[in-house]
């Protein structure tokens, strides 16, 4: 079995306070985009262990991958013995960049998984295999284009279908931002305000509401004191591109919207020819919103 797990970005992200399970209750818009890594799944002989083997990016680590979890865990729920599974993974979406690639490998995993062994969860025990992956896999375990993702990530709402025209430019710089330390700084530097603002994205003009949508990402000061050369980074796009860049998730990758593929290719073409100092090293993807390729990338 072959498939495609896209990745996703955060076009708002609020976070609430630390609940006593260490997560923090969020409401987040997630917009799935066409950057897709590519997993390949096939049952294998006997009674032996699952095997992956990975390619593409480097620091995907073989033996202690989303990908194994998802199918131990779905071996789990089923509650049998079941032959081992045989994959391969891709990796084409940068890691540890905000973009939950491991999210979306993880639910493809378990679909997968489910059709190898010819099995059916129920939506409630699939729901609980998700979440326990991970906060970001109930939005992969589900289809939409785009979702409201609320309290640890369990509630996923479908948002209007985004417009068909929308294109990103991402720019993935060589800092590798873990979420779970992102989040421990939020707490530390007592980063929550309840008096926040919430902005939501305006499909009909989501170029223009991205000017709002900028700072609706409450992590972006915790992953600053972390990775403080984000601040230049996003100066330095601003500048050249003359429109406002987000972050996505715990960062750190960075992104601008743009209303067609006929802007933002030539965009990312341009912030490579630019040969700024401080992009030196970065991932360059423009993307739309469909893929799974990108329409454009660098290196
Ligand atoms: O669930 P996942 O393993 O993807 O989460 C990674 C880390 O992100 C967690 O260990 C936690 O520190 C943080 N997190 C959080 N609140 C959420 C989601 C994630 O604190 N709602």
């Amino acid at each position: 079995m072959h498939a495609r797990p896209r990745a996703k970005v955060n076009l708002t992200l609020s976070v609430g306070e630390r609940g006593r399970d260490g997560y923090h209750p969020l409401e987040s818009a997630f917009l799935r985009i066409g950057l897709a890594d590519d997993l390949t799944v096939a049952l294998g002989d006997g009674l032996g262990a699952d095997v992956l083997t990975v390619s593409g990016r480097p620091g995907a680590d073989a033996t202690d991958n989303i990908v194994l979890r998802a199918f131990d865990a779905v071996r789990r729920a089923i509650g049998a013995e079941l032959p081992p599974l045989v994959a391969h993974l891709d990796k084409r979406i940068p890691i540890t960049a905000g973009l939950a690639g491991g999210s979306a490998d993880a639910a493809a995993a378990v679909d997968c998984a489910l059709q190898m062994w010819g099995a059916a969860l129920s939506p409630a025990a699939l729901a609980n295999v998700a979440l326990d992956l991970g906060a970001d896999v109930p939005f992969f375990a589900g289809n939409a284009a785009a979702a409201l993702v609320r309290g640890r990530g369990e509630h996923v709402q479908p948002l209007p279908q985004p417009p068909a025209d929308v294109t990103l430019v991402l720019v993935t710089p060589q800092v590798a931002l873990s979420t779970t330390a992102v989040f421990a700084r939020f707490d530390d530097l007592k980063l929550f305000d309840p008096g926040k603002k919430r902005e939501t994205p305006n499909w009909s003009d989501l170029v223009a509401s991205a000017e709002r949508l900028r700072d609706a990402n409450d992590l972006w000061p915790a992953a600053l004191t972390i990775a403080p050369e984000l601040a230049g980074l996003r100066d330095e796009l601003e500048r050249l591109t003359g429109r406002p860049w987000l972050m996505s998730g715990s960062g750190s990758t960075l992104f601008a919207i743009y209303g067609s593929a006929d802007e933002s290719v030539p965009a990312a073409r341009s912030l490579v020819a630019s040969e700024s100092e401080i992009l030196g090293g970065a991932i360059i993807n423009a993307v739309d919103l469909i893929g799974p390729d990108p329409l454009w990338r660098y290196p």
